[in-house]
């Protein structure tokens, strides 16, 4: 049984959230994308396996109540030891004490990992957004309805 704490991100975190996204993502500027979630993100927490920083998760507050999963990554050698699932129980329990009513996120048609884990979690596919990616895949809007739960 591995032991992971769920905790806040803090500015120290930086380089281990970037390196995690580039692995996960692979994409053409990860410090754009890290940018991104301290500028939008309304909350970030990462998980933390023998004080090394292992995986995050980053949250968006919405109009209307809503919230949305901008990112979540784990890192590979760590993937399927439930690290995954701990933050997003971290990141509903977030959405819970603030009394959001829907917890959304994109995921890639073809990213079934995620979705199984989304599901799992009780996730629903609401739609489909086509060419959401920048490589034109289609990408799957799904929703985690927190009301009277
Ligand atoms: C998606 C991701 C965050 C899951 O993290 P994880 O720590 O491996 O997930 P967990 O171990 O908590 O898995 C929880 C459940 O998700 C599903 N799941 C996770 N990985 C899976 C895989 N490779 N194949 C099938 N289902 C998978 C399973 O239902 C799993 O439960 P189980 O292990 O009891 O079968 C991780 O695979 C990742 O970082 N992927 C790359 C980044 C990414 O795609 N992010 C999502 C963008 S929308």
């Amino acid at each position: 049984m591995i032991s992971v704490t769920i905790r806040s991100y803090y500015a120290k975190d930086y380089w281990d959230v970037l390196q995690i996204d580039r692995e996960a993502f692979s994409p053409s500027n990860a410090a754009y994308d890290v940018y991104l979630y301290l500028k939008y993100g309304s909350a970030i927490f990462v998980a933390e396996l023998n004080k090394k920083v292992v995986g995050y998760i980053t949250l968006m507050e919405l109009e209307g109540g809503n919230a949305k999963v901008m990112s979540i990554a784990v890192k590979r050698e760590f993937r399927r030891m439930g690290i995954g699932s701990k933050l997003l129980d971290e990141a509903i329990k977030w959405c819970r004490a603030r009394g959001k009513r829907n917890l959304l996120l994109e995921v890639r048609v073809s990213n079934l990992p995620a979705q199984n884990l989304y599901k799992k979690k009780g996730f629903r596919t609401i739609g489909v957004t086509p060419n959401y990616y920048s490589d034109g895949e289609d990408a799957y809007i799904m929703s985690l309805n927190l009301e009277g739960q």
